[in-house]
């Protein structure tokens, strides 16, 4: 398989360009920039890009690539910081950060070099670019040829074609740069690479891979009902049916109808070995009196593993555990300085115990969210397990503020339904990262028909978010906030007012505990 390797520098974009050269039919993986060299090289990758990233070339310890590879006739191509450290190293004239530029710019085209070939002018032999940087390249490498320029930015692409070495100052992989498709092919091309990559060959390699890994071995599968675990679910049983079994601990916390639509899909649909473990009354039993989050979701965490472990020794030795670890979970240090931005700094309460000691089945790990919701749709999945918003691992219990019991549970699973109702009717449920309900631990006073109630408060909760490392509050229409409201207050006796969240994050946070 043709595959491409992205050298990050810690730019926001890295993830895009992988997923850009993905969507163009070619295999691409996230490197640290700090990786090896000589594993980079040996790595059999048919072309290097170089990503963005936050430095200047001239700044003390800034992470510049190794030499070697420039020198290793495998296509490169710099966007961004990357063209600025490529220029720097070969011996072009790059100025520290005067003329920062940053949004939309118009590219005047001069050349195509092998670049910008089949890149069609706008207007005046000018394109729309999205420009992010404050280095600039003055006078391009010897052997490099200019191929565009801006009015900040007198090279804001070029190339050595001789070498097969490409830059470009814009960024080609964000939609604000309309023509970034056709500049990425480009440099695909000239690395010739196969455009054969597929999510339907992603799949059947997967399947197999999965088929050869754990041969005749049991592979236990905690099912959350989640698109991930799910996901995972359905293509290792497409790989070895009746070996797989999935434990599906049901903490009582899931929204309406969530329990049986996960057995029903999984058990009935699927018919995949499944057991459902019904411990709500258990977890109910350690959130009783509980009022702080931090030790609700720590109670929750260690409950579920408890369950988890009693379960899992019932059915006798299991070596391999499946688990729906995605690409973002597993790219290693994305900045030179430490983590990426992106890892998750929420573990799933479903983390599970080291003690149990699984070999790991791990088959999307090479995969982003999108490519995931794919794979599920190609393994016939259905759209309402494809599209379901994230959810927390502890569930409704950080939903219901204060104690958690069943009947407070209960108010909020039926305000929930109707917010996922409306939401999903309103064609916005792909749209939103989330959306929720959420029950304050206040009441208030109103009235209904003659009476004066006294009752609890409901506070809805929509976002959009990228990765829900920093969201906006969504501007839901009026009139879907009115009948949300309006359905909650006449429908679910015991709530008589809602109330909309307006903050983002930061300084919020999406959940309320
Ligand atoms: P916050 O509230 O920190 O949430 O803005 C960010 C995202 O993470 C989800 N979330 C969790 N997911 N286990 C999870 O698997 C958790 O304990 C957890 N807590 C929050 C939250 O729903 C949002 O999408």
């Amino acid at each position: 398989m043709d595959k491409i390797a992205i050298l990050d520098f810690g730019a926001q974009y890295t993830q895009l360009i992988a997923r850009r050269i993905r969507e163009m039919g070619v295999y691409s993986e996230i490197i640290a920039c700090t990786h090896p060299v000589e594993e980079v090289l040996a790595g059999g990758y048919k072309g290097i890009v170089l990503s963005g990233g936050p430095s200047s070339v001239y700044e003390e310890g800034a992470p510049l690539p190794d030499r070697r590879l420039f020198e290793a006739g495998i296509p490169m191509l710099g966007i961004c910081y990357g063209m600025q450290a490529m220029a720097y190293l070969l011996g072009g004239h790059v100025v520290p950060a005067q003329r920062r530029e940053y949004g939309g710019a118009e590219l005047a085209l001069e050349g195509t070099g092998g670049l910008l070939d089949g890149v069609v002018p706008e207007r005046d032999n000018r394109i729309t670019v999205w420009m992010s940087h404050g280095d600039t390249v003055m006078r391009p490498p010897k052997g490099f040829t200019r191929l565009a320029s801006t009015v900040n930015c007198p090279v804001a692409a070029m190339s050595d074609q001789k070498r097969r070495l490409f830059a470009v100052q814009f960024h080609p992989e964000v939609a604000h740069t309309p023509q970034g498709k056709t500049v990425l092919g480009n440099f695909l091309r000239a690395c010739g690479v196969a455009r054969d990559w597929s999510m339907t060959s992603f799949v059947d390699s997967a399947i197999e891979t999965v088929h050869r890994t754990v041969g005749q071995d049991q592979v236990l599968c905690a099912l959350s009902g989640g698109v991930d675990s799910s996901v995972v679910a359905v293509l290792v049983h497409r790989a070895i049916g009746e070996q797989l079994t999935c434990l599906f601990v049901d903490n009582g916390l899931l929204r309406k109808g969530e329990a049986e639509s996960v057995v029903e899909t999984f058990r009935d649909a699927f018919k995949i070995k499944l057991i459902h473990v019904d411990a709500s009354a258990r977890f109910l039993e350690q959130l009783r009196g509980v009022t702080d989050p931090e030790t609700k979701r720590k109670r929750i965490g260690a409950e579920f593993i408890a369950v988890f472990e009693e379960e899992a020794r019932k059915l006798g030795r299991i070596p391999w555990l499946a688990q729906g670890t995605l690409y973002p979970d597993v790219i290693e240090s994305v900045s030179f300085k430490g983590p990426s931005a992106t890892i998750k700094t929420h573990h799933n309460v479903g983390g599970l115990p080291t003690r149990m000691q699984f070999k790991l089945v791990e088959p999307l790990r090479e995969l982003f969210k999108d490519e995931v919701r794919e794979v599920g749709g190609l393994l016939g999945l259905p759209a309402e397990i494809i599209w379901r918003q994230p959810f927390p691992g502890p569930g409704l219990a950080i939903r219901v503020l204060g104690e958690v019991t069943e009947e407070r549970l209960h108010l909020l699973r039926e305000a929930d339904a109707v917010v996922q109702e409306e939401v999903r009717a309103a064609g916005l449920e792909r749209e939103l990262w989330q959306a929720f309900a959420v029950l304050l631990p206040v009441r208030t006073v109103g009235v209904m028909g003659d009476f004066r109630t006294y009752a609890q408060v409901i506070a809805l909760r929509a976002v959009m978010s990228q990765d829900a490392m920093t969201a906006d509050w969504a501007h839901l229409p009026y009139d879907l906030l009115a009948k949300i409201s309006s359905r909650i207050i006449n429908e679910v006796k015991g709530i008589n007012r809602v109330v909309f969240d307006i903050s983002s994050k930061p300084p919020s946070t999406i959940e309320w505990e």
